[in-house]
């Protein structure tokens, strides 16, 4: 893997590689020293043109874990400010010889510009409404773990589809998974012809209980240059998760941040049902897989047992 743009690009068989080197890493951080060498030398460079906590935070903490030296830039107060451009920032940053550069933007496309421009392997940490596939890999890696496989797997996402990268990676991951998947949110934030995906769409949550898993997303106010909803309190009667909607049986999963009170209530963010510190947990492990796989697994032979794991020789000693 040279890149990962797009969820598109992997196979069933390639996502579940790195999820089984993330699970070896799991083993790691179950260890008192949480470090191994593997990118010892080798520089990561993570640049944010949108907020983030989840995504900056466990990219910047996989590449320290993985030994890698680390350039973490946000656009506000950087020379973004100034008027510096994309591609003189990737210029300027790609003097220090970056291994990899991890880059969320708000324009779909940016990372596939930037991988074209720069020598380093590229992660899109998001751009804009297209792609976010780092959070569909630790969604999967999150839900095998509860579940084993997804095969069969009923899931419904539900909410703000439209302006949401987070729905397009995860439709593509779980459907390469085998699940069955159901959208479901108001007409307007349903992106037409979204059931060439492989989903089926539905306007209400009459059949929720249909569901295994419940993938809310979160209204993005943020992304809306018009009124989508009549009002908050409208869409929140209609689509809120809340513990009446929420069964004892169903998983519940959140790519965050959570718009308490909208898209889900209280009682079910700190429900047992809930996945949502999992999630961010996953986060941590696949990332460091995902800088793995782009910077360090050619450097080694084949895995003896075809699992995927890394050998213990190669991430098993401390740092
Ligand atoms: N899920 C996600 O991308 O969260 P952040 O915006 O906090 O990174």
């Amino acid at each position: 893997m040279r890149h990962l743009l797009s969820i598109e690009q992997l196979s069933k068989t390639e996502i579940e590689a790195i999820l089984d080197r993330a699970e070896s890493f799991a083993e790691v951080g179950r260890r008192d020293i949480k470090k191994v060498p593997t990118l010892r030398g080798r520089t990561v460079v993570t640049l944010f043109y949108e907020s983030s906590t989840r995504t900056s935070s466990s990219f910047e903490l996989a590449a320290k874990r993985l030994s890698a030296d680390l350039v973490s830039v946000k656009a506000a107060g950087s020379s973004v400010d100034k008027g510096e451009s994309l591609k003189d920032t990737i210029a300027t940053l790609s003097a220090y010889e970056p291994a990899a550069i991890v880059l969320r933007h708000p324009h779909a496309g940016a990372a596939e510009l930037v991988a074209r421009w720069a020598d380093a392997a590229v992660v899109n940490a998001g751009d804009g409404k297209h792609e976010h596939p780092s959070q569909a890999l630790l969604d999967v890696y999150t839900l095998r773990r509860r579940l084993g496989s997804l095969e069969g797997k009923r899931i419904w996402i539900v909410g703000d589809v439209l302006h949401s990268r987070v729905a397009r990676s995860n439709l593509i991951a779980f459907k390469a998974m085998g699940a069955e998947l159901t959208v479901c949110g108001p007409p307007a934030l349903i992106p037409r012809g979204l059931e060439q995906l492989g989903c089926e769409v539905t306007h209400t949550l009459d059949h929720l209980g249909d569901a295994e898993v419940i993938y809310a997303l979160r209204l993005q106010r943020e992304r809306m240059q018009e009124s989508f909803v009549p009002s908050i309190r409208e869409y929140a009667a209609h689509f809120q998760i809340d513990s009446r909607r929420l069964g004892r049986r169903q998983l519940l999963m959140h790519p965050g941040p959570v718009n308490r009170g909208v898209e889900l209530s209280g009682e079910v963010i700190d429900s047992p049902q809930s996945l949502i510190a999992e999630q961010v947990a996953s986060g941590l492990v696949v990332r460091m897989a995902i800088l793995y796989e782009l910077l360090a697994a050619g450097d080694e032979p084949a895995p003896a047992h075809g699992n995927g794991a890394a050998p213990p020789t190669r991430i098993g000693q401390p740092a």
